[in-house]
């Protein structure tokens, strides 16, 4: 072995650096909860963002109003994430304005909530069509994008980036939601076929699992002190996760720091997947 003192790691000082300088990202869902944190955030970190949105498009202007007094450009698109066309057009949209477009997050996602007996294929049926076939169809047209402009190396070392938005439910099964744990079930599975079958064009795409986070979706489960309480009880960090949780570990998700990750379930939840219930049982 030689005596050779091993090189130095070098860490240039750089305090205005930003994760994602020039980059162009699509946040579905974008005008309310975690999309919208993400959003801002993303523009924070240097991308030029499209907020999409279905519904409340006053809510989107408002986000692309916190994106473009971070300096960067903000882009409201309406479309619906379960429909073909109108994901095309969005992406069609959004290339005209942006030229391209190097980070995807697949956020939008709702729940319909029913005890299995009662539940009505109609309920069924949007969960998947929102959660599972809107990721699908808008991770194909960022994939054909990414596929077809290849890596441009001053902007990222990946030819693109997708962050799926699952759910701790991709793994904690959850009674009185089947819908929608299988809709997560279905984005774990998706999410890590995809990156098997695209990493060879340096796509990269992995997913964030969320814990509870206090978003209008789960009011329930934290808007009252009893049921903050309860909650408590699933989650050993002792907090409820708060949007820039999310909007933190999907900024870095996609930036070049996290260059070798593929194909990854991310769990953001304070802990909520360790089986809390064996912290004093078992
Ligand atoms: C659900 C929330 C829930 C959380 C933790 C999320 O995916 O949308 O309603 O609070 O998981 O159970």
């Amino acid at each position: 072995m030689s005596d050779a003192p091993l090189p130095k790691v070098v860490m240039p000082s750089c305090p205005n650096r930003q994760l994602l300088k020039g980059q162009k990202a699509l946040v579905t869902g974008a005008n309310s909860g975690i999309g919208r944190a993400v959003a801002v955030y993303l523009a924070k970190e240097g991308a030029d963002v499209v907020v999409n949105f279905v519904a409340d498009e006053a809510a989107a202007a408002e986000v692309v109003t916190e994106i473009q007094a971070t300096g960067r450009g903000g882009l409201a698109i309406q479309a619906d994430v379960s429909d073909e066309a109108q994901v095309q057009t969005m992406f069609q949209q959004m290339i005209d304005a942006f030229g391209t477009i190097d980070i995807l997050v697949n956020n939008a996602g709702l729940q319909r909530d029913a005890p299995f007996d009662e539940m009505t294929l109609a309920q069924w049926q949007q969960v998947i069509d929102v959660n599972l076939t809107g990721q699908f169809l808008c991770a194909r047209e960022a994939v054909r994008e990414f596929k077809r402009r290849g890596v441009v190396p001053e902007v990222s070392c990946a030819a693109g980036k997708i962050i799926s938005m699952s759910s701790v439910h991709e793994v904690i099964p959850w009674a009185g939601h089947v819908n929608y744990a299988a809709s997560k079930g279905g984005v774990m599975l998706m999410t890590k076929s995809l990156a098997q079958e695209v990493a060879p064009f340096r796509i990269r795409v992995n997913s964030i699992c969320p814990g509870a986070i206090r978003t209008p979706i789960n009011t329930d489960a934290w808007g009252t002190p009893e049921a903050y309480a309860e909650l408590m009880r699933l989650i050993p960090y002792n907090r409820i996760g708060e949007p820039v949780d999310i909007a933190r570990a999907t900024a870095w998700m996609a930036s070049d720091d996290a260059d070798y990750v593929q194909g990854v379930s991310f769990f953001v939840d304070g802990g909520m997947t360790l089986y809390p219930g064996f912290a004093e049982g078992g």
